[in-house]
C-alpha cells in the first residue's frame, strides 16, 4: 500500500521515480548552466577573433588599387612595395575617416592624415595605425587588427 515499494511486476516505486526525475531535473539544469558558461567564454574569444579576418587573395588586391573595408574599418593598398592596412579609425574620437587625394580626413573635427596616416591637422593626437597583414596557409591574406606594425610595412604576397 506504500508508494515505496515496487509492484508485483518490479516497476520503479513512486519514490524511486521522483528520486530519478529529481535528479534528471538538477542533471539538465547543470549541463544548461555549463552550456551558458561556455557560451559567455567563447563569446569573448569571438570577439578577439573579430579582430583578425581574412581578406581574400592577394590578386584580388591589384598593384595601385585601394579598398576602403567598412565593416573592418580598415583600408587596404596595393602598391609596388607590396600590400598594407591602415585603420580608418581616426585617433582623435573614434570617427571613420575617408581618403583623399593628399592622405584621410575625419569628418567630424577635421583631423588630417597624409598618405601614411601621419597626422598633418589636429585634433588627432597620433596617426592612423597600421595593421599586420600576414597569408593563411590557403593563400587568403589576413589582417590582425590587433597587430599595429611601424608604418610603411608593406609585404608582397603571392
Ligand atoms: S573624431 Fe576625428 S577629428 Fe575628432
Amino acid at each position: 500500500m506504500s508508494s515505496e515499494v515496487h509492484d508485483k511486476d518490479g516497476n520503479v516505486s513512486r519514490r524511486d521515480f521522483l528520486t530519478l526525475s529529481a535528479v534528471g531535473a538538477a542533471a539538465v539544469t547543470g549541463m544548461g548552466i555549463l552550456a551558458g558558461v561556455f557560451r559567455y567564454a567563447k563569446s569573448d574569444a569571438r570577439y578577439e577573433d573579430s579582430k583578425v579576418f581574412k581578406i581574400g587573395k592577394p590578386e584580388n588586391f591589384p598593384v595601385g588599387t585601394v579598398r576602403k573595408l567598412d565593416d573592418k574599418k580598415v583600408f587596404i593598398f596595393s602598391d609596388d612595395a607590396g600590400i598594407y592596412a591602415i585603420s580608418s579609425v581616426c585617433t582623435h574620437l573614434g570617427c571613420v575617416v575617408f581618403e583623399m587625394e593628399e592622405g584621410f580626413q575625419c569628418p567630424c573635427h577635421g583631423s588630417k592624415y597624409n598618405k601614411i596616416g601621419k597626422v598633418v591637422a589636429g585634433p588627432a593626437p597620433r596617426g592612423l595605425p597600421w595593421f599586420e597583414v600576414t597569408q593563411d596557409v590557403d593563400g587568403s591574406l589576413v589582417v590582425d587588427a590587433s597587430r599595429e606594425v611601424p608604418a610603411g610595412t608593406k609585404n608582397i604576397f603571392s
